[in-house]
């Protein structure tokens, strides 16, 4: 299986988890986008009745529109049975860095709505150290953005501006900036999130720490399932 079968794989492994009458967390990127679609096969075939989702980005929203999912929000229901979402790093203690999508906030937001957190990744998200291959997505308030950039240089890392096709800078949903900041592996997260927490001007942060039931991997000879 090539990367992109994999990623189909975990996500119609985990949209066979979905029951009628659920209220589903709809997660963000090319992972979450398969198990969107696999969901909606499921309700155009008849197997599922009454499924409402709740998604993370503007894209996953067109994503669910597209495969026929009715939708809702946290404000009518604030409590989601099950959400599936991507990650970009998985450590063996199911923390993880989201926010290469730049729908961090959303996505944190409705991981902590959650019963049930399910994560699915390819292999190639698995670390033993969070933030040893990819920089921390830190979203910002565009206002705030400059003192917020020094505070995390001084912190140590490498700061940069996330820029969009065209070069200008990359604006959320939630119409704020992403500082992406290249720290050294993680050594430890909860310390490094309460710094991250303490400031005006940082709206959220891509580390995703306590909040997942399930990791489903995608293994060449099959879906590997993690929980607790
Ligand atoms: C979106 O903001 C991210 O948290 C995604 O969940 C993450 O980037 C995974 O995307 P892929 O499945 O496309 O790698």
């Amino acid at each position: 299986m090539n990367q992109d079968e994999q990623k189909q794989a975990v996500g119609e492994y985990a949209a066979s988890w979905v029951e009628s009458g659920m209220v589903v967390g709809l997660g963000t990127g090319t992972t979450a986008a398969h198990a969107i679609r696999a969901i909606g096969a499921r309700i155009a075939d008849g197997q599922l009745h009454g499924v409402l989702g709740i998604p993370t980005s503007r894209a996953s929203e067109t994503e669910a529109i597209t495969a026929g999912i009715e939708l809702t929000t946290l404000g009518e229901h604030p409590a989601i049975d099950l959400t599936i979402d991507g990650a970009d790093e998985v450590d063996p203690d199911f923390n993880l860095i989201k926010g290469a999508g730049g729908a961090l906030w959303r996505e944190k937001m409705v991981a902590q709505a959650s019963a049930r957190e399910v994560i699915i990744v390819d292999e190639s998200k698995l670390t033993d150290q969070l933030g040893g291959r990819i920089a921390l997505p830190v979203e910002v308030a565009i206002f705030g953005w400059r003192p917020e950039a020094e505070y995390l240089d001084d912190m140590g890392a490498g700061v940069a501006v996330r820029r969009a096709g065209g070069g200008a800078e990359y604006v959320t949903d939630e119409g704020n900036w992403i500082l992406d900041c290249a720290f050294p592996p993680i050594r430890d997260a909860a310390r490094l999130a309460g710094m991250l927490s303490r400031r005006a001007g940082i709206v959220e942060h891509g580390l995703f720490l306590n909040l997942v039931t399930d990791v489903l991997v995608a293994r060449e000879n099959g879906v590997e399932h993690r929980t607790r």
